[in-house]
């Protein structure tokens, strides 16, 4: 291994002492090919050196120019933070301060009830006094009239001295009423700074609400991500007019509108339709049939009664698909109201369920209330029939058929409120079991005059009692 070593050694060493001394000596004799290279590659060392100490100095200089920066940053930062700092500092002291407004507030409210308190009292007080000072008054001119009708010898010292103390009392008491009015007066001045002080109070801290609320809500927005919609949702939201549309005329009615009529409503998951609003009760109610005088013919096919025909300031049937979306809430009650010819009035109440298309719009319904016989909850289960559609329990017979209009009929003799309208009582019973009917034990096949069929919210909301609420915070 030494011996190796040594040539190599001899090699470096003669390598880089001409290299030293190669600019005194380039006129000296060509050295042979071999060291010539030698000189290049040393030159090319030279060279490269140079390159790396400049290099080297351009990365210190690079370091020191990025440190600055890096220590600009930091600076920046600190800022930042001591801002973001003091920003949550001045938050929280602007809640403490808006909780400390709010007591204030309460304080001051009850000292302005106080002040209203003593001010009645003082005002009572004050119409006493007056109410004293009259008698007084009618007193002494009672005993100035006495003096006058006497002569001036017959007026004995002690009368003269108990008119002259009258008079005194009643200037005393002038007086006093005067004070005491002065007393009202500044009082009354009192009442008004406090309550003008309170109102600038009530204004500031909802000021400050609002500003602790914007402070508080900044990082949600950059640390939450943005909900994900659902499809149904996005096209809602994306078209304003169709979501403030009400679900039924519950609802209309519940946002204060009390004017019986057509509307636009959306049942939750439905298209919007137009739908009669009957307001007339202490809730709304969406009218689905109403019967008045014949002019429509209810003798119709499926098709018409799954999308509804008629005229909505006559007679109608609002459509099998428009009811069956309005009983998508759970909470539907059917409203059956009859007319009959003497101009009675009778009622029913079911809760009430329309199945879809698929099952051929079956009912569901259990008696509530009213004084019509109950003659639909046996119909629970049944499917709708038209004179084309034929779903009734009857093996042998069409009961739309011979009854005429669609119903949900099980085994006909049924009640159908879509059946024929007379004007004058047909003559024989099967014409007169087509009539618009309730059964009923007693009166066989009587067509009634006047029919309204509706839909409205169980244990509605009643809006008189929601607006005299609001009435209490004004
Ligand atoms: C931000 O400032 C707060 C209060 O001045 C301090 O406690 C905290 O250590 C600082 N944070 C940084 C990252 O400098
Ligand atoms: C919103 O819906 C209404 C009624 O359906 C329609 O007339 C209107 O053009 C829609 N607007 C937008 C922005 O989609
Ligand atoms: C509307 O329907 C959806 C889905 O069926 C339900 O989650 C929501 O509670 C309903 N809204 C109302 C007001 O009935
Ligand atoms: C609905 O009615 C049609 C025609 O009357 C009938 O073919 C179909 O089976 C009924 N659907 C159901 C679920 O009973
Ligand atoms: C009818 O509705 C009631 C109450 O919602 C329910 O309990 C019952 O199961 C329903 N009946 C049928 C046959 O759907
Ligand atoms: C329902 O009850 C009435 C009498 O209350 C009866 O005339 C009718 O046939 C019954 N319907 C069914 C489907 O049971």
């Amino acid at each position: 291994m030494n011996i190796r070593l040594i040539p190599v050694f001899f090699v470096l060493f003669a390598a880089c002492v001409p290299a030293l001394c190669s600019r005194d000596e380039a006129t000296a004799p060509v050295p042979g090919a071999e060291t010539r290279s030698r000189f290049a590659a040393l030159d090319d060392v030279r060279l490269l050196a140079n390159g790396l100490l400049q290099l080297g100095q351009s990365l210190r200089e690079f370091v020191q120019k990025t440190k600055g920066q890096i220590n600009d940053i930091l600076q920046k930062l600190n800022i930042f933070n001591h801002s973001f700092y003091q920003l949550s500092v001045l938050a929280s002291e602007i809640k403490e301060e808006g909780e400390e407004l709010k007591k204030t507030t309460v304080v001051l409210k009850a000292n302005n009830e106080e002040i209203k308190g003593l001010s009645a009292e003082i005002n009572s007080k004050v119409d006493n006094i007056l109410q004293e000072k009259s008698q007084l008054q009618s007193k002494v001119e009672g005993l100035e009239k006495k003096l006058s009708s006497l002569s001036q010898g017959l007026v004995s010292s002690e009368q003269v001295a108990e008119i002259n103390g009258l008079r005194a009392v009643i200037h005393s008491q002038e007086q006093s009423i005067t004070e005491l009015l002065k007393a009202v007066r500044e009082q009354s001045n009192q009442i008004n700074y406090q309550k003008t002080k309170i109102k600038t109070l009530e204004e500031k801290l909802t000021v400050d609400t609002s500003a602790q609320e914007t402070i508080e809500r900044t990082p949600e927005v950059f640390s939450s991500e943005p909900p994900t919609l659902k499809p149904f949702q996005t096209s809602d939201s994306s078209n304003t007019t169709e979501m403030n549309l009400p679900s039924d005329c519950s609802e209309m009615f519940i946002r204060g509108e009390r004017a019986s009529g057509v509307y636009v409503i959306r049942p939750n998951g439905s298209e919007p339709f137009m739908a009669y609003c009957d307001m007339s009760k202490d809730y709304g109610a969406t009218v689905i049939q109403r019967r008045k005088d014949g002019s429509v013919n209810f003798d119709q096919t499926w098709e018409k009664y799954e999308h509804g025909f008629g005229d909505f300031q006559g007679e109608f049937w609002l459509g099998l698909r428009k009811v069956h979306s309005l009983t998508a809430r759970s909470d539907s009650v059917l409203h059956i109201q009859l007319e009959d010819w003497k101009n009675c009035n009778y009622f029913i109440e079911y809760r009430f369920d329309l199945d879809g298309p698929g099952s051929n719009y079956t009912i569901n319904i259990t008696h509530l209330s009213g004084d019509l016989p109950d003659a639909m909850s046996n119909h629970t289960g049944v499917m709708f029939s038209t004179k084309d559609r034929d779903n009734d329990k009857h093996m042998d017979a069409n009961c739309a058929h011979s009854h005429t209009g669609g119903w949900w009929f099980s085994a006909c003799g049924d009640t159908n409120l879509n059946g024929k309208y007379f004007l004058i009582r047909p003559k024989g019973h099967s014409q007169r079991r087509r009539g618009v009917q309730w059964k009923s034990p007693r009166k066989a096949s009587y067509s009634f005059k006047l029919t309204q069929i509706s839909v409205h919210r169980m244990a509605p909301v009643s809006a008189s009692s929601a607006s005299s609420h609001a009435d209490v915070f004004l």
